[in-house]
């Protein structure tokens, strides 16, 4: 899909099977296709999911579609060969349903429900984590897109723990169960904890225990050492990484190198810096060339968590609006190769 990725393809970490799997979040306006090409070439993830598809009034036309996940142009995966699941945001289920199957039949491999969102105007239109407050609807969602697609196609869903507080968390989770999803991810906070620390992965303990469905576990998994104390505390196997995953780009490879016992070394400086300026490329083939260095500079954001470095080439370039104007920058501070090594 992308000819840069032939590089990194070359290094690409080939997951040994595990007990466990790595699932890439879903980030609306961070995690789109040049991002999902980016993190599945440096290898760890099973999975990945769109950024939503909106339902609101009607069935959407396929562009938009393939607007959102480009990837369903070969057979729904990453050139890695990870599978894209197609995310749904909604609360109407026959609408839901309807849509689902446009998604099926331009081949994605899995749909992925958003019961988690907790935005005013997404939640103010009857869409994402308000679902929490009605089981019943949340239910009927995941029922009749269930029913609309073939039973090969995994439908997924993702939830918090509550809207308000966790005191209805089981029988959200009985509701999805119910409504025949075949995997559960927890993002373990409340709505009213928005994204704020801590994640509350105990919380996940009995239902991961006694549900008949795989629980995924998400939030705050920054770190192998978060995710092996997450798997412990929360007793699920599966874990999503979102933040964590732009912070650091060989997050679930580092992970899965953990669990196997294998001392790496982690990526450094000068081996991000040369997907930066393949990220800046691919951005420039996939959006209006006005907003072409955004992505970058949100990404940068991010990677200043992690690699110092990147803070500080943020500030030299967050005035920066032109491609050719961020290429030129990028080239002028470009770590030696040698460094990478
Ligand atoms: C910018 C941004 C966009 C997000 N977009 C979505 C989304 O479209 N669908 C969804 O289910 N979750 C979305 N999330 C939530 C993440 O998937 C994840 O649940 C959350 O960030 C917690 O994981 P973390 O603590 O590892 O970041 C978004 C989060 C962020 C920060």
């Amino acid at each position: 899909m992308y000819a840069w990725c032939a590089m990194i393809n070359s290094n690409a970490y080939k997951s040994p099977p595990t007990d466990h799997r790595l699932v890439l979040a879903p980030m609306e306006g961070v995690v789109d296709s040049v991002m999902r090409e980016l993190l599945t070439t440096i290898g760890g993830y099973d999975r990945c999911v769109t950024e939503f598809v909106r339902i609101s009034q009607t069935v959407l036309p396929s562009r938009v579609f393939y607007r959102l996940c480009p990837e369903l142009a070969t057979g729904g995966r990453t050139t890695a060969g990870t599978p894209v699941f197609v995310q749904l945001l909604g609360s109407n289920p026959n609408l839901m349903a309807r849509n689902a199957q446009v998604a099926e039949r331009l081949g994605a491999p899995g749909i992925d429900l958003n019961f988690g969102c907790p935005a005013k105007t997404v939640n103010k239109s009857h869409g994402g984590a308000v679902l929490l407050k009605t089981p019943d609807l949340l239910r009927a969602v995941c029922s009749e897109v269930r029913n609309a697609v073939a039973p090969k196609v995994p439908v997924t869903a993702k939830i918090r723990l509550g809207f308000e507080d966790d005191r209805q968390f089981e029988a959200i989770v009985n509701a999805a169960v119910d409504g025949g999803i075949s995997e559960l991810t927890v993002h373990a906070k409340t709505r009213r904890q928005g994204y704020r620390p801590p994640a509350h992965w105990s919380r996940l303990a009995q239902i991961a225990k006694e549900s008949t469905i795989p629980i995924i576990a998400n939030g705050e998994l920054w770190s192998p050492t978060d995710v092996i104390r997450c798997g412990e505390v929360s007793r699920c196997n599966d874990f999503m990484l979102a933040r964590g995953a732009l912070c650091r780009p060989d997050l679930a490879r580092a992970v899965r190198h953990t669990w196997q016992g294998l001392e790496t070394p982690p990526m450094s400086w000068p081996e991000v810096f040369p997907l930066l300026q393949r990220y800046l490329r691919s951005n420039a083939n996939t959006y209006e060339p006005q907003y072409a260095c955004n992505p970058l500079k949100q990404w940068l954001v991010y990677l200043k968590h992690y690699f110092p470095q990147a803070g500080v080439l943020f500030s030299s370039v967050k005035r920066i609006k032109s491609f050719d104007e961020m290429d030129r920058a990028l080239n002028t501070v470009a770590p030696p190769m040698s460094e990478a090594a």
